[in-house]
């Protein structure tokens, strides 16, 4: 089985993080963000994988390649303008001749594919979709289904009182390649407003997977900080420290798991580092500075006795000493001058600089 996985998007709610970094591409526990995507694939025996794609992003390019770094096929399907989900997926029709899954290129799983993919095949559907509970599905594209476990209606982003069902559309579908007489060619087409509600109405049979495997998008900060956050749980325990290279690490830092730390790290005395805390490759952290449940990219230098919590900063920034950051999220390059508390949950654009002390909350 072939495997598409979806990229195209302009990926707005991650920014500042994505403002000069694919949505693909953004480290997980120091790795990108694919590389995870093409491992759970591969562990499902899907070794061809078809990203479909704006303009293929150099970093994509230059990391992933062909794809034989990671004894994986990956061809790239671009678009000159966006496609939407279902227009993506019929622009990569030369890929498909067999039966294939999509894949919306945010979504982290632990959904077995492989059962999926045996209730496809059982039920002879054209679409199967896995569907994931939530505690509130307003935000989401709820899923109906009768008791035999076939799709019988879409609600797109019910309010309150319309919700009739707490499971969503994971953004995983197994589908027919017949599916494709479904979306006209080179046109803006989305899965779940155009394509299956037409499909349906077709008489065409359509199958739910549910499944209470976990499951996440990282389609925001908060998300994404919490996917790095529930991997270092479980990846490298609870308590555990996990070192990815050289490092140096003052005798009276303490550092108290999960807390995974890049190659080439220095953590100076007196440094507080506790997990689910990530430092991407070469941090610099100074004497006495604070870190706590944080997502540092590589390259970012932390002053004297600076204080980051629950904060996400994209690579090379640099917060000068004694300043302070709570639910934080910097774009790259960004340098924060000493002495400055920022705004909780203050979103700063790459490349911005604030001079020393002049902000204070
Ligand atoms: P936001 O701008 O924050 O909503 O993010 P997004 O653009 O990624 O949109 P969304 O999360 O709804 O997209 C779900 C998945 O579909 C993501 O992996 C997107 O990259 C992908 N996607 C959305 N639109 C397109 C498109 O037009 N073409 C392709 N190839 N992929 C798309």
């Amino acid at each position: 089985m072939r495997a598409v996985i979806l990229s195209g998007g302009k990926a707005t709610r991650l920014r500042p993080l994505t403002c000069n970094t694919s949505k693909v591409m953004i480290p997980v526990l120091n790795r990108p963000f694919l590389q995870h995507l093409v491992w759970y694939l591969k562990r499902h025996n899907i070794v061809d994988i078809t990203l479909a794609t704006g303009k293929i992003p150099d970093e994509v390019e230059s990391y992933f390649g062909d794809g034989s770094r990671f004894d994986a096929t990956i061809e790239y399907s671009t678009e000159s303008v966006p496609l939407g989900t279902a227009g993506a997926v019929k622009n990569a029709e030369r890929f498909l001749d067999r039966p294939f899954v999509v894949f919306n290129g945010d979504v982290f799983t632990d959904i077995d594919l492989t059962a999926m993919m045996d209730v496809h095949q059982r039920r002879g559907a054209i679409a199967t979709l896995a569907l994931t509970p939530v505690d509130d599905p307003t935000a989401y594209g709820v899923v109906e289904t009768d008791d035999e476990g076939r799709v019988t209606r879409f609600l797109e982003k019910p309010s309150r009182d319309e919700v009739t069902s707490n499971l969503i559309n994971a953004g995983i579908y197994i589908l027919r390649p017949d599916i494709l007489n479904y979306i006209p060619p080179n046109a803006f087409v989305m899965f779940e407003r155009d394509v299956f509600p037409s499909v349906l109405e077709a008489g065409e049979t359509m199958c739910a997977y549910p499944s209470d495997d976990y499951w996440t998008d990282i389609g925001t900060p908060e998300r994404y900080l919490r996917l790095n956050h529930d991997l270092l749980g479980r990846d490298i325990g609870p308590r555990g420290l996990k070192f990815e290279g050289r490092h140096d690490i003052h005798p009276s830092a303490q550092v108290e798991g999960p807390v995974l730390i890049g190659k080439g790290c220095r953590v100076a005395s007196n440094c507080t580092i506790e997990g689910p805390t990530v430092l991407g490759q070469g941090c610099q952290i100074r004497e006495g500075a604070v870190i706590q449940s944080s997502l540092l990219w590589q390259d970012c230098e932390i002053g004297r006795g600076a204080r980051l919590r629950d904060s996400i900063l994209a690579s090379s920034c640099y917060v000068g000493g004694e300043s302070l950051l709570d639910s934080c999220v910097l774009g790259d390059n960004v340098r924060i001058g000493s002495g400055n508390q920022l705004p909780q949950g203050a979103k700063i654009w790459p490349g911005k600089s604030i001079p020393r002390g002049t902000i204070s909350f």
